[in-house]
């Protein structure tokens, strides 16, 4: 998408809850100006209103919106309304609704309670879209179309099952042999002998064959990508200029989401980070790790801040207000991230109905007077001036290997600690070594291009896919440093077991190691490793590994294998592959990232020095200093910036109070 030249802000806009009180409607565009809001998403769960039974149309309600959004300055982010159906929908097609697991079909209720397969749903989603680009296709107020509303689930239904078939008979060839070969049939006695034996994985049925499992996980994230190219048909035949986005939601992993990416002009992100609940410096550290996901998701381009509460929510156990200033530091860190927008849920609170007490900029008391709109407006203000850090990029030095698919293989397998994986946790941990020092890093997929980074880290790296094995290789030769963990590529792609040793193949001369076992630890029986001196638990799970070339740079303390590898370095080609045999919760990290960025000869993306509890983001030019923590935070300025906020020069050593936050240029 093209840069727009200014921040979007704006967010959820819901009026259909006012149809009956249409003055709100100019009340809200007169707040909404005054907020600085320049764009609403309208429309995300309007059906019932635009099309009341079925057949029957009135858009005079988003005709209005609209208008008035138009006539106020104000774009339209348009919504499908796929997410909640009208209930005369499932009424008269039962086949709607979703089924459990359990064969148990959904009663009417909620929403995203839809069966994916159903061709009923696909033919009235691509109706009511195909009518909306219709009406709207030539509005000015159009800006871009937001698909359904956070895609998730499953649908266990007979369609459901019937389609799952058929797409493990274009995975197989067509080959049932093939398949029972993949899936290792032939152990339990579960040789399929017809298509028609196999259905999806089920508490009371088949939950034991792991390749069932990632299969049906594809499968079902490959529904929602055909349920959103079947939304979005009609949307590019007749607005192919309009971009396409549609909200993900953290590390979500019922949609591979790396690959739906693919499909989206722009990536969105619903994002509620918990900083009033949980310790503010780790909250800050942990989304960092969110917000380099969806910008490597989008080829690092910039994505949309599609949601956050510009106060409390109301889902979590306790719901606490957060504390003044943290509103526009949280929206600013997703902004020096990558982010172009900064929308909220919603723009009005509800007066009823689920969501009546979950933060909005407009307070039960309908007014401007809070403290919740004033800290809007204000940043709406801050926004008006990074206009034109629109489309600039964050360039990554780095990059750390977070794989939607390998996210489901780790979960799936049984063996060595079957409670403690947390795939995503493992990367989020090494991911914030770098951004604690102010060194951009991408989050990518393993099929993603290595080749720009100087150093790439690939924790808990079980499944490798086709291709990757090579890649890697390739990448180490040509001069990269890759760091891989425990559990390194073990399985192929169907999550079979490489023969011949661990690491797969050639990865064993590229990374000097074989690993001859691994082995769970409980908790409270942790060893110990060494590291330059300085003693590491060794927790969760551990490799045995030996050289087969490789230096050793650190050994276990502890157990049978003491004196064996735990850390190995192997110069390959020319570059480096580096082997962490065991997991750390601890320290370790910390103190090998040291070590790898200055092998790396990696410096920090600004001359801006601080503690590490400052986090410090460049984007573009421009420069983004934030205080996460408790403490009133202190940097030292390299040379003379100007302050864009402030409006003024500034050098030397700045302050940042708590909840505090700096852009310079
Ligand atoms: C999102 C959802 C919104 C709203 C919000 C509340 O997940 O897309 O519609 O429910 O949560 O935080």
């Amino acid at each position: 998408m093209k840069p727009l030249g200014y921040i979007v802000h704006g967010g959820d806009y819901n009026p259909d809850q006012w149809i009956n009180t249409p003055h709100i409607w100019d009340e809200d565009m007169r707040l909404m100006k005054e907020a600085g809001i320049n764009s609403a998403t309208v429309g995300i769960f309007a059906w019932s209103l635009i099309e009341p039974e079925e057949g029957v149309y009135d858009f005079s309600f988003l005709d209005t919106i609209l208008d008035k959004m138009n006539d106020n300055g104000i774009k339209a982010v348009l919504a499908t309304p796929s997410g909640a159906r009208p209930p005369w929908l499932s009424q008269k097609y039962p086949e709607v609704l979703r089924v459990e697991e359990t064969g148990i079909r959904n009663e009417f209720g909620v929403r995203h309670n839809h069966c994916l397969t159903s061709p009923v749903y696909r033919e009235k989603v691509r109706n009511i879209n195909r009518l909306l680009a219709e009406r709207y296709k030539d509005h000015p107020a159009l800006q871009m179309w937001h698909i359904s509303n956070e895609y998730s689930g499953e649908c266990h239904c007979e369609l459901c099952q019937e389609a799952f078939r058929e797409w493990l008979k274009k995975e197989y060839d067509n080959d049932l042999e093939k398949l029972n070969f993949k899936w290792w049939n032939g152990f339990w006695s579960h040789r399929v002998t017809d298509w028609s034996q196999i259905s999806s994985p089920k508490f009371r049925g088949e939950n034991h064959v792991p390749a069932l499992k990632l299969c049906w996980s594809r499968f079902v994230s490959d529904s929602h990508i055909s349920f959103f190219e079947n939304e979005i048909a009609p949307l590019r035949e007749l607005t192919p200029s309009i971009p396409i986005t549609t909200n993900f939601m953290g590390v979500y992993n019922g949609i591979n989401y790396q690959e739906m990416a693919k499909k989206l002009d722009l990536v969105s992100y619903d994002s509620y980070p918990p900083f009033e609940i949980e310790d503010s410096l780790e909250i800050g550290r942990e989304w960092t790790f969110y917000y380099d996901i969806y910008r490597s998701m989008g080829g690092g381009k910039p994505f949309f801040l599609m949601e956050s509460s510009p106060s409390l929510v109301n889902w979590r156990d306790v719901n606490v207000i957060p504390e003044p200033g943290r509103h526009a530091q949280s929206s600013l860190l997703a902004v020096a991230h990558g982010a172009d927008s900064v929308q909220y849920f919603q723009w009005r609170k509800s007066r009823g109905g689920h969501e009546k007490f979950h933060g909005a900029v407009i307070d039960h008391i309908g007014t401007n007077e809070t403290r919740v709109f004033r800290e809007v407006a204000s940043l709406g203000e801050k926004l008006k001036k990074l206009g034109d850090i629109t489309g600039s990029e964050c360039k990554s030095q780095v990059a750390v290997i977070c794989d939607w698919d390998n996210s489901h293989a780790t979960e799936y397998f049984h063996g060595f600690n079957n409670k403690r994986r947390d795939y995503f946790g493992e990367c989020e941990k090494w991911h914030r070594q770098f951004s604690i020092r102010g060194i951009s890093c991408d989050v990518i997929s393993e099929t993603d291009d290595f080749t720009k980074y100087a150093l790439v880290i690939a924790p808990f790296m079980y499944m490798i896919k086709d291709g990757v094995k090579d890649k890697i290789k390739e990448y180490v030769e040509n001069g990269g440093s890759f760091v891989a963990t425990y559990l390194f590529a073990v399985t192929d792609t169907d999550d079979m077991v490489f023969y011949g040793g661990l690491p797969a193949d050639e990865l064993k001369e590229v990374f000097g190691i074989w690993a001859e076992e691994s082995s769970g630890i409980p908790e409270g029986k942790e060893g110990t490793a060494e590291l330059c001196g300085k003693t590491y638990k060794t927790e969760v799970v551990l490799d045995v590994i030996h050289s087969r070339g490789a230096e050793v740079l650190g050994t276990y303390t502890s157990g049978f294998y003491k004196g064996q590898p735990a850390v190995t370095r192997n110069a390959y080609g020319k570059g480096k592959a580096y082997y962490t045999a065991f997991r750390n919760d601890g320290d370790f990290t910390d103190d090998f990232c040291e070590m790898l960025i200055k092998d790396a000869g990696i410096t920090p993306d600004t001359g801006i020095t601080a503690s590490k509890e400052v986090l410090i983001r460049k984007r573009g030019e421009h420069i983004f200093l934030f205080n996460f923590s408790d403490k009133i935070q202190t940097a030292v300025l390299d040379r003379v910036y100007f302050d864009i906020f402030g409006e003024k020069e500034v050098s030397g050593e700045i302050t940042l109070p708590l909840c505090g936050y700096l852009v310079l240029k």
